[in-house]
């Protein structure tokens, strides 16, 4: 038995008690180090130092590593980490395989672009760490596959970066619409404002000296260096993510998922326009996805229902007693007419959590899977990679939900799974 197995079954029986209660954060702040969770940050640029700020607040955690190609992005993170906790040991690394083989680490976060997401974390769960991955879940449909499969073979916990599933906001939509406030719900449009940019057309740099050109690339195909494809940018290119739809489409899909739980997709139909410069994601997209149970519509403008122009990104939930529409943190229900932002009558069913990062913690302590697990991401997510394809072949797609296949469309099932460049096929 190892000793972070040890460790791990330590702080499971002390923190849980023999009652299984949930501890109360605060009696966190007189943990013992011994009792912490010991977490290594893999990524280090706009979100990754986000999470570094989030799980450094944590009291029953340690930040012990920390990893990115691009050394002055390191260096920079570490630096905060110092300011933030005077005497923190915490030690870089440029290559995050190094930190899986630190056998005191507990679990790691991934903040690193799209295309990389799933290696690390299926790279992970084999070395015995759990996983706080960033959105979205994968680069293509295998990778969720593959990413449960590995999960449960190595019996790890995974959360998903959704953090807006741990508001207040979502957890009331979820208990109205459940308790059957607006009736059965048989249509929901979901949208988000904005064009992915096109990046015009710049020419071939030399990579910084500061940066692995190469392990950024990673299991992408091959290209020379810009700037403009490299940090933040890369969500605008297909080699990498798919454009604003796939930034942003599990925020907003969750609340779907969550609520009603859409079932048996059967087909999927996207339209849309490429960017005018070398990004090449799709510059907007709208989608319609038809479910056994729900229709469901992407839009890149807001839907012409009232209260959607208003906010830049939504969820409007049509039922035959009513609607209700929402965004991140509001909502408005209407029913025979009537537009109130909450029905006091309706009872909290589901309990509050204790913040994104820390309901991590706790599963992972716990060991059972979290709020935004792995099997509930998976299944949100999956419906955006197919509206990807069929925006890049410009055509209706019917899927087979149970087999996971593409019906009689071999052109669109070559796009489900992607080669690894082989220098960096790692799985
Ligand atoms: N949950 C949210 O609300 C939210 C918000 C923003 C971004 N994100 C997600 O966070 C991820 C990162 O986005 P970002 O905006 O911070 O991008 P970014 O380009 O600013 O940062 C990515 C970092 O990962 C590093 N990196 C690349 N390959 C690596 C590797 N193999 N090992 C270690 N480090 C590597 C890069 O050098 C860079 O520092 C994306 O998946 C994005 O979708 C989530």
């Amino acid at each position: 038995m190892s000793t972070q197995f040890n460790r791990r079954e330590f702080l499971k029986r002390g923190t849980l008690g023999a009652f299984g209660l949930t501890i109360l954060p605060s009696l966190y702040l007189k943990s013992a180090p011994s009792d912490r969770l010991r977490i290594a940050h893999i990524g280090l640029g706009g979100m990754g130092n986000q999470h570094m700020k989030w799980f450094a607040a944590l009291p029953d955690v340690e930040i012990v590593a920390l990893c990115d190609v691009d050394q002055d992005h390191l260096n920079s993170t570490l630096k905060t980490l110092k300011e933030l906790q005077p005497g923190n040991q915490a030690k870089g690394y440029g290559d995050f395989r190094h930190v899986l083989d630190l056998k005191d680490i507990d679990a790691v976060t991934i903040a690193t672009p799209d295309h990389w997401h799933a290696q690390i974390a299926m790279l992970a769960f084999q070395a015995g760490k759990d996983v706080y991955g960033e959105k979205p879940l994968s680069y293509d449909v295998k990778e969720g596959q593959m990413l449960l499969k590995n999960l449960n073979k190595h019996n790890r916990i995974f959360q998903l970066g959704t953090q807006i599933h741990a508001g207040d906001n979502y957890h009331r939509v979820v208990e109205i619409i459940q308790a059957g406030a607006i009736g059965k719900v048989h249509t929901v449009r979901l949208w988000k404002n904005g064009f992915s940019p096109g990046m015009g057309h710049p020419k071939i740099q030399t990579p910084p000296a500061t940066l692995n050109w190469d392990m950024w690339l990673g299991p992408a195909p091959y290209v020379d260096y810009m700037a403009e494809r490299c940090h933040l940018n890369y969500r605008y290119f297909l080699d990498y993510s798919g454009g604003v739809f796939a930034d942003f489409w599990c925020h907003i899909a969750d609340v779907v998922w969550w609520a009603i739980q859409p079932k048996g997709l059967k087909s999927v139909v996207a339209r849309g326009e490429k960017t005018d410069g070398i990004a090449d994601a799709p510059k907007w997209v709208d989608a319609d996805f038809e479910f056994d149970n729900l229709k469901l519509y992407w839009t890149t403008q807001p839907p012409n229902v009232p209260g959607a122009a208003d906010r830049g990104i939504g969820a409007y939930f049509e039922g035959d007693k009513g609607s209700l529409i929402c965004d991140y943190n509001t909502r408005s229900i209407t029913i025979n007419g009537e537009t109130v932002s909450d029905i006091p009558e309706i009872p909290q069913t589901l309990s509050r959590s204790p913040g994104h990062q820390q309901n991590f913690v706790n599963a992972v302590k716990a060991r059972t899977q979290g709020e935004s697990n792995l099997a509930y991401v998976r299944d949100m997510t999956l419906p955006m990679h197919l509206a990807v394809i069929s925006w890049r072949l410009g055509r209706k797609l019917n899927w087979d939900s149970e087999k996971e296949k593409f019906i009689g469309d071999k052109e669109a099932s070559s796009y489900l799974s992607r080669k690894y460049r082989k220098s960096w096929d790692l799985i």
